[in-house]
């Protein structure tokens, strides 16, 4: 039994690039009530600050401190971390697949100097050489990509950071009701082929876009298989109240001897 196909990279990039030219803002932070364009654009940027300031006090607490540097925020937006993110580094560039988000966030832009925004048309990050970044930051984003594609891009974070840098980025990682774990392995799995490569990963398809999720085994296969070391597992809420969701922390394999380098050997 055949179950929904899953957006193509193409058609997620026309999807996005659709909801940047209608509803950034909703499309990214989707509270009902501010749907069709009516975020206060104060409040929808403080919800960025209120995010990146959250994680970098974990990430302090859990002993992975961040190196000064430029920081990459990968699936950008309209620019909501990015200028968050300005905050704690000297410089950041934003990318992401949509051109209208992209003109979206130079609009907005309030620290050119500082802070840019580039279109990536690519399934990896080609225009940035190894070691660039001291931190890459992907938030909200993988999620909506085909699992491979999206792992793909985990494998490129390992890349473009520097050795001594950190990589988080946040994707879930399942069912958090027991009754629907069947579902991926008996009916989703099989349509997208991917069990076969042992990558256990399923989507809930939406009018609007894609939620797919990731075994924790996989993503760590994946860090593993770049080159990295999976440092943290950071929980977050879970998404739509049914998937369990986390923040991940990972850094190239050169960082296992520093004193918070101890890496994560299995998953829980
Ligand atoms: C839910 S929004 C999150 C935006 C931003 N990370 C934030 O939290 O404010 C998802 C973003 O990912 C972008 N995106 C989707 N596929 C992408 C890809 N392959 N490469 C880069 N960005 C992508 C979309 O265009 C959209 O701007």
């Amino acid at each position: 039994m055949a179950g929904p196909t899953p957006r193509s990279f193409a058609r997620v990039r026309d999807e996005w690039n659709n909801w940047g030219e209608r509803d950034p803002l909703w499309a990214i932070v989707s509270v009902p009530e501010h749907r069709g364009n009516r975020w206060d654009e104060a409040a929808f940027f403080r919800t960025g600050v209120e995010r990146v300031d959250g994680l970098f006090a974990r990430l302090r607490d859990s002993d992975l401190p961040v190196r000064d540097g430029t920081a990459l925020d990968f699936g950008c937006g309209v620019g909501r971390l990015t200028q968050a993110l300005a905050r704690h580094f000297p410089s950041v560039v934003g990318v992401d697949v949509s051109p209208a988000m992209i003109r979206s966030a130079r609009e907005r832009n309030r620290e050119p100097e500082r802070v840019r925004f580039e279109v990536n048309p690519y399934p990896d990050l080609r225009a940035f050489g190894a070691g660039t970044f001291s931190f890459v930051f992907a938030d909200i984003v993988l999620q909506h990509l085909p699992p491979p594609i999206a792992l793909g891009y985990v494998a490129e974070f390992l890349r473009v950071v520097a050795p001594d840098g950190l990589v988080c980025f946040q994707l879930p990682s399942g069912p958090a009701s027991p009754w629907l774990g069947w579902i991926p392995a008996a009916v989703l799995d099989p349509a997208y082929n991917w069990s076969r490569r042992g990558l256990r990963a399923v989507h809930l398809a939406s009018p609007g876009w894609d939620t797919h999720w990731v075994a924790r085994a996989g993503v760590m296969g994946a860090v593993n298989a770049a080159g990295g070391n999976l440092l943290r597992i950071l929980a977050e809420p879970p998404i739509h109240g049914r998937l369990v969701n986390q923040t991940y922390a990972a850094a190239p394999r050169t960082m296992s001897s520093a004193p918070t380098g101890h890496p994560i050997t299995g998953t829980g």
